[in-house]
């Protein structure tokens, strides 16, 4: 338990409030992804502002684009055992996460998340196509257990995640390796694992493969039941993941189902599936 809270658990509940029921010093790494602040895109006419203009329209309509309130990183630093934190954020929200941190003495680092495939931009502005993570820890070591060359890599090369938005329905899906390797870097097995801005449960699933111990919360029940079914090994299309059962299926079974994901066929793994 932390609080009145269940581990390997989590919640449909407003962070803002859950976290006062989480006692200090209880947790050994928090992972967030609050809503981003956007940034404006003109009014455009164009087909490719119009894809712009759309994406955009998704987030607002989830309320996705509010940014957050400092009130919570306050909170989030008494209720970790030492400062151990990593943020997702954009372009925007650097200056604010940098200065609230580093106020407080942490050492900082800037993970990168590059796009391959981001909508071009040629209205006097560079393309969207980086996203960033914040990490910051103060009196805390980096975990010497999973010291490797790629795991300490500030970079991550990836096209937006479409096979795994379309499987989990959230638009700000992370990739889950990236959250793999920030859980390996920053925490050690059976460690405490929070996430107080859940989305469709990345940093939960991630944390449960790699054998720590974890809570989230998630303020939308939409998106609280896809983060649900997801640790559950269930997707939002009701279908069971292929992930979650390594060991009852054959090996060539195996490879026929790597191979239609592989070559982006993902309705013959899941029909394969079924
Ligand atoms: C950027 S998304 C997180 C996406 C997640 N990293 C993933 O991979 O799916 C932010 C999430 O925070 C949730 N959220 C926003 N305000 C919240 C609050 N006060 N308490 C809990 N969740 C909140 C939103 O509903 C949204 O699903």
């Amino acid at each position: 338990m932390v609080g009145k809270y269940k581990l390997n658990n989590i919640y449909n509940e407003d962070s803002y409030i859950a976290i006062k029921n989480i006692p200090d010093k209880s947790l050994d790494l928090v992972i967030i992804d609050p809503p981003y602040e956007l940034e404006t895109h003109g009014g455009s006419h164009s087909q490719l502002a119009k894809q712009i203009q759309s994406q955009h329209k998704e987030l607002y309509e989830n309320n996705l684009h509010i940014g957050v309130d400092n009130k919570i990183l306050e909170q989030l630093c008494l209720k970790m055992k030492n400062i151990n934190i990593c943020i997702f954020c954009n372009k925007k929200q650097l200056i604010q996460y940098l200065n609230f941190f580093t106020e407080k003495g942490c050492l900082f680092d800037i993970i990168t998340w590059h796009k391959q495939n981001a909508i071009p931009n040629y209205s006097g502005k560079y393309m969207s196509d980086t996203e960033y993570c914040l990490v910051f820890r103060k009196n805390k070591p980096m975990n010497k257990e999973s010291e490797n060359y790629d795991d300490r890599k500030t970079w991550w090369i990836e096209p937006i995640n479409s096979t795994d938005k379309s499987l989990y329905g959230h638009p700000t899906i992370k990739p889950l390796e990236l959250v793999k390797k920030l859980i390996r870097n920053h925490s050690q097995e059976n460690d405490i694992v929070a996430d107080f801005f859940l989305g469709s449960g990345t940093t939960c699933v991630a944390a449960k493969e790699l054998n720590r111990r974890y809570i989230g919360f998630e303020i939308d029940p939409k998106y609280f039941k896809i983060a649900k079914d997801r640790l559950n090994g269930i997707n939002a299309n009701g279908q069971t993941s292929i992930f979650t059962d390594f060991e009852k299926i054959g090996e060539w079974e195996m490879k026929i189902r790597l191979l239609a994901f592989d070559s982006k066929m993902v309705n013959l793994a899941i029909f394969i599936e079924c």
